[in-house]
């Protein structure tokens, strides 16, 4: 038997299937993060202890439906990783770097050399010497163990003022300027793959920024191995720091190294620095306006936050080819450093799912960014 078809009911089934396709497009990509901008950059999240474990199965489902990239949130630095002078502790870190294997995420390691979260026994050594052998024997033996595991690590975190200016860190202090080439280079031989960042917080402000620029021309002067730039992003809902992010993402890609956003966030609550002209004896604790969002986020700081979130991946879209990955600090709202920080015990909403790991109106502005195409 013969069928014919009339010209408008072909062009009803094309439609149809068009549709179709587009609608199971945009509902496998409205579900993820990770989908949605996949032609753009890598989304990451830090992991912490429970989430590397797999102890609870709702926060185990967002990291592996919503993130390819991770870090881990504290157990790669060294106060945990290597405890004493003789004495690693991998437990952890393996358990990490296979959970990031098994799910085919981009591993980042965070991080080498860092003044902060240092085992005790750095603190007391008082020597150039003895503090050039921990760091060798550190990044020899921590990016050694995981080399053509990890696809990056942050090899220095911290080491500027926000003046731009070398931070009095134990390793400045003992070994000046020169420690940051010796962390590349020790990194660089350790684990010849991984691409190696410099990682630090405010370098999108003009000051800092113009510290790491010249850290890192330096180090590229040397023949030291450098590929990119790590831009943390610890911001507040309550600053506008666009301009200064684009021109940093200008300025660190000139350099011809990656730029990646390592440590997303936005706090929405207030800090103790924003209030001008507070006493420094107040007990910022005890005081509710701190913490005024304790029982729930009202519907128009989520709006604010979206709208930041918003400004800003639509910066990011506009310089995709610039970004290699972007990695909010933490899972969702329970999950972050932020309620412990700079005040304990608060409720802050930093980021793009809430504490029962459901989107929030954040993580809808994001999306929605890539809902036309
Ligand atoms: O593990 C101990 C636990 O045994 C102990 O009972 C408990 C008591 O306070 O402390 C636990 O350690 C805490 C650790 O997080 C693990 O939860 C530390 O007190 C706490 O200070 C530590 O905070 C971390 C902070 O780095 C340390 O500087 C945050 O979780 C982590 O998010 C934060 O991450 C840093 C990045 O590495 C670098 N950039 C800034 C960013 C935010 O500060």
């Amino acid at each position: 038997m013969k069928i014919t078809l009339r010209p408008n009911l072909y062009f009803g089934i094309i439609f149809c299937l068009f549709l179709n396709s587009f609608n199971s497009f945009s509902q496998s990509n409205s579900k993820s993060l990770k989908k949605a901008y996949q032609d753009d950059f890598l989304i990451g999240t830090a992991l912490g202890t429970q989430h590397i474990l797999e102890k609870n199965a709702q926060a185990d489902k967002l990291i592996k439906e919503q993130f390819n990239a991770i870090t881990p949130e504290n157990i790669m630095k060294s106060e945990v990783i290597h405890p004493e002078l003789h004495r690693y502790n991998f437990d952890l870190a393996d358990k990490f770097v296979a959970y990031g294997q098994k799910n085919q995420m981009y591993i980042a390691g965070h991080t080498l050399i860092w003044h902060s979260q240092l085992p005790r026994f750095v603190y007391k050594i008082q020597s150039a010497d003895s503090l050039k052998m921990f760091m060798e024997d550190h990044i020899k033996t921590v990016a050694g163990r995981y080399a053509g595991k990890m696809n990056s690590w942050d090899v220095v975190n911290e080491a500027l003022n926000e003046d731009g200016t070398m931070r009095p860190s134990i390793f400045y202090k003992l070994l000046g300027e020169d420690y940051i080439k010796m962390a590349f280079d020790l990194a660089a031989k350790a684990d010849p793959n991984a691409e190696l960042y410099y990682n630090d917080y405010n370098i999108e402000q003009p000051a800092k920024r113009k510290g790491a620029i010249a850290m890192i021309k330096k180090l590229q002067a040397s023949g030291t191995k450098i590929d990119g730039v790590g831009i943390q992003g610890h911001w507040s809902i309550n600053s506008n720091n666009i301009k200064e992010i684009e021109d940093a993402i200008n300025e660190f890609s000139a350099l011809g190294i990656k730029v990646a956003f390592t440590e997303l966030d936005y706090t929405v609550l207030p800090n103790p620095w924003d209030l001008k002209g507070a006493d420094v004896n107040q007990n910022f604790e005890a005081d509710p306006k701190m913490n005024q969002y304790k029982d729930a986020l009202p519907d128009s700081v989520g709006t604010k936050l979206a709208n930041r979130y918003s400004d800003l991946f639509i910066l990011f879209l506009k310089n995709k080819d610039k970004i290699s990955r972007v990695t909010f600090w933490g899972v969702n709202d329970g999950h972050s450093w932020l309620n412990g920080w700079p005040i304990k015990n608060r409720t802050n909403y930093p980021l793009l799912f809430d504490r029962d790991c459901q989107p929030k109106k954040a993580y809808n502005a994001v999306m929605q960014l890539k809902s036309g195409q």
